[in-house]
């Protein structure tokens, strides 16, 4: 089995996911830059996976800082958190991420007495912090497979949307950890994989992982969904999310709410699985969410060959927002959250 990232004595090491499928890749790192861009390159890419990166990085630039003094080091704590949530916008794991790591700094800080203890202190609690947030997402995903396996049937197909799977986060995944539970317990399921153009997700990542896994996967383009939901050949969706607002409304790769329209049209179960750090109960609904708009060459150009007329301009929305009323549930590692998700995804952080 891969490592999605890990932290390591050379730096941060990932999986080259811009590589896959056809190289499995390795890279290392050194510095909390090379991390920034590894997001925004999407070498690492996935709401919880970004999150680990971002908490990684943040441990991995104190550990470079030569800062030998509390006021040089908080300047780099902020110069190295604002670098890193200036990659990318809409997973809301990176802030969450970012956050937490502030926290550990800020107490790390009163613990202490000179300043070389303090920015010692500070250094390892950090690295302490970013491995728990690794260790803590792969325990919540396997949590999330344990609720969320019951929602799956007993046999058939289950179609996702871009990858939520181990690659896209810790390890096991989210949607893709519900459907590994739910196989494990001894369902025979079938994946139907969006391919999720443009940037390829289904085609290359979740058809990758799973057949890597030996779950029976299926790869189909974005455009034919409809098709075989109104076929009834599929019994559920599952997908992930990047950002869930407090009423429900849900941010995940673009192309998820045509399916989710899609499904609720075709009287089929359209689940969202996701992690409490996902949620972001600041926004009152998915309207606040921002979303990403990347380089329209990951449109024009497929393989580095361009498919479109040169003097064509072309828009890349990374990702759009599901209405809640278009879902029948949310799971998370604390439960199965249900319609009206403003009572019940409140109720999970109770
Ligand atoms: O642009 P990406 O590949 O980072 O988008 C990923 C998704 O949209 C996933 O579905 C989401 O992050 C959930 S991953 C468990």
């Amino acid at each position: 089995m891969f490592k999605t990232i890990e932290w390591t004595d050379e730096g941060v090491r990932m999986i080259d996911q811009t590589r896959l499928p056809a190289e499995e890749v390795y890279r290392t790192c050194r510095d909390y830059e090379e991390v920034a861009e590894a997001i925004r390159s999407m070498v690492i890419r996935g709401a919880p996976a970004i999150g680990v990166a971002a908490a990684m990085g943040v441990a991995l630039g104190i550990k470079n800082s030569g800062a030998r003094t509390i006021p040089t080091l908080r300047a780099d704590f902020e110069r190295i958190a604002e670098t890193l949530a200036r990659t990318r916008p809409t997973a809301v794991n990176l802030f969450w991420a970012i956050e937490r790591m502030r926290r550990v700094f800020e107490t790390s800080l009163s613990c202490h007495s000179t300043d070389a203890q303090v920015v010692q202190a500070v250094r390892v609690n950090l690295e302490e912090e970013a491995k728990r947030i690794l260790a803590e997402d792969i325990a919540i995903n396997e949590g999330m497979g344990r609720h969320g396996a019951a929602l799956m049937p007993e046999s058939g197909t289950v179609l996702t949307h871009c990858n939520a799977g181990a690659l896209a986060t810790g390890g096991y995944g989210t949607a893709l950890g519900v459907i590994r539970a739910a196989v494990s317990q001894g369902k025979n399921i079938q994946v139907f994989a969006d391919e999720t153009r443009p940037f390829l997700q289904g085609a290359r990542l979740t058809a990758w992982e799973l057949a890597k896994e030996g779950i029976p996967v299926t790869l189909i383009t974005d455009n034919m969904a409809g098709h075989f939901l109104k076929q009834g050949q599929i019994k559920a969706v599952i997908v992930g999310a990047d950002r869930i607002a407090a009423n429900g409304d849900t941010a995940n790769k673009i192309g998820t709410y045509s399916v989710a329209v899609l499904a609720h049209e075709n009287g089929v179960p359209f689940y969202v699985a996701a992690p409490l750090s996902t949620i972001d109960r600041s926004l009152a609904s998915g309207e606040g969410i921002p979303i990403e708009e990347r380089d329209s060459n990951e449109v024009t150009h497929l393989g580095g060959v361009r498919i479109a007329p040169p003097s064509v301009s072309a828009r890349h929305p990374a990702f759009d927002v599901t209405p809640h009323r278009f879902i029948t549930a949310i799971i998370t590692e604390r439960g199965i959250a249900r319609p009206p998700y403003s009572m019940s995804l409140n109720a999970l952080f109770q």
